[in-house]
């Protein structure tokens, strides 16, 4: 066949039915999960104001500096959403969320859009879901985030995860850090990669997530950050180890753990698999505690993750781990002729009616050829009608994992299938 004329976008892919079910599968966990947790689930628009991502994650990041998708309409600047903490602190100051009492837990599952240059594990248009609490400077906010994460994880099968964790302290500590990282790095300045080159002045944090091999040894001999944390900043800090101790959940501490946002403070983290290669991260977060006022609202401490649900899915295939069941129905109906298909076109709604998933043929195909299809559907039971069943009122009714028939009424038939 010739290539087809229209494809998506590079980077962008379509979900087909056959995997839309370990799509539903992890979607219903999530949800049900995130109830038991007690975290609410929001839903915001795919675009935004481009203000407010550049704003929110900071202009000299790759997101906002290369990533984002944008175009305008009229006076109206629009991005495609690249992620979803910006949108859900808009959200929260828009509509006085911290009006409801106590800290707000919420959750979200979408679809996200980044430029990246697509490879394993990156796409263009990818999905997230995560966790944001809202008005709570407590540890134990920090440590449910990061417990809500690898729990559905577990719940996953995915097991052989490494959390990383730091704290990159308050914007005090964090300045105080800085000075010291430039004053390593400036005699080697003229060594470092052209990226790093440009971060030096900007977003020097950057240059420890920096990927260039020319900046590794550089790196590697850095001052770490948790030396130059406030008192503050090193208690949180140990009392998100404690609890996650308590926990018993392991982490490995990660002093160069950067993020890629420009919002956040004191606690980072991000949640590692062996079995995604290049793009290793299932997920991220950390704490932004001052997001909330920058996009202005009221000053509101906040926490939170998300995780790439394309990789969930990557690492569950590398372990093995199937997700949801395959294709099946209740009920096939076989007709032959005019009579039956009208008979049996009338019968669908009464199986569906008693939650009893039924379908039959609508390619008036001969008999062998629907219980080819009805096998190929994975029926579980077929009735088979034709002129002589419906005149003497008794249909033929094969049990197709038994691999057994019976002639029977309408009214035996449906008493088996609800039993
Ligand atoms: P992030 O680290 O940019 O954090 O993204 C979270 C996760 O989304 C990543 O660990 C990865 O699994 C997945 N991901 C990111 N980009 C791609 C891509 N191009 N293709 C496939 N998967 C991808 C955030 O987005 C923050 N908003 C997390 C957060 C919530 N921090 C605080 N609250």
């Amino acid at each position: 066949m010739a290539q087809p004329k229209y494809t998506t976008h590079h980077g962008m892919v379509d979900i087909l039915p056959e995997e839309v079910r370990k799509w539903q599968f992890l979607e219903n966990l999530i949800r049900e999960e995130a109830e038991k947790f007690n975290f609410e689930e929001i839903r915001t628009p795919i675009m935004e104001q481009t203000e407010l991502i550049v704003r929110g994650l900071g202009q000299m990041t790759d997101i906002v500096s290369k990533e984002i998708f944008t175009f305008s309409r009229g006076d109206d600047n629009y991005v495609l959403r690249p992620e979803l903490t910006a949108p859900v602190v808009r959200a929260f100051v828009e509509h006085r969320l911290d009006q409801r009492g106590g800290s707000q837990k919420l959750y979200y599952i979408g679809p996200m859009f980044r430029a990246e240059r697509p490879q394993k594990g990156r796409q263009r248009q990818f999905h997230q879901f995560g966790v944001e609490i809202m008005g709570s400077s407590d540890a134990v906010a920090d440590v449910e985030v990061i417990a809500f994460m690898i729990h559905i994880c577990n719940k996953l099968g995915i097991t052989n995860t490494t959390l990383k964790l730091n704290s990159i302290g308050d914007p005090e500590s964090r300045e105080v850090y800085k000075q010291a990282l430039k004053a390593h790095l400036k005699p080697d300045y003229d060594k470092l990669s052209d990226v790093s080159k440009k971060r030096y002045e900007k977003n020097p944090l950057r240059i420890l997530d920096s990927k260039e091999e020319e900046d590794r040894p550089f790196i590697e001999t850095a001052p770490v950050i948790t030396n130059y944390l406030s008192e503050k900043s090193v208690s949180h800090y140990n009392k998100v180890k404690d609890y996650l101790g308590d926990l018993g959940i392991s982490f490995t501490e990660d002093p160069y753990l950067v993020r890629g946002m420009d919002y956040y403070t004191e606690t980072a983290f991000e949640l590692i698999s062996p079995d995604l290669g290049a793009q290793d991260a299932l997920a991220g977060g950390g704490r932004y505690d001052l997001l909330v006022e920058e996009i202005g609202g009221l000053p509101t401490p906040a926490v939170g993750f998300a995780a790439g649900m394309e990789r969930l899915f990557i690492a569950c295939e590398e372990l093995g781990i199937e997700l949801g069941d395959g294709k099946k129905v209740d009920v096939y109906i076989v007709t032959l002729g005019d009579a039956a298909r009208k008979w049996g076109l009338a019968q669908l709604s009464k199986f569906r009616d008693k939650g009893i998933s039924a379908t039959m043929d609508y390619m008036g195909r001969s008999m062998k050829a629907q219980m080819k299809d009805a096998n190929r559907e994975n029926a579980r039971f077929a009735i088979i009608v034709g002129d002589n069943e419906l005149n003497e009122g008794k249909f033929t009714f094969r049990d197709m994992k038994e691999s057994k028939e019976e002639a029977l009424s309408f009214e035996e038939i449906m008493e088996i299938i609800q039993m």
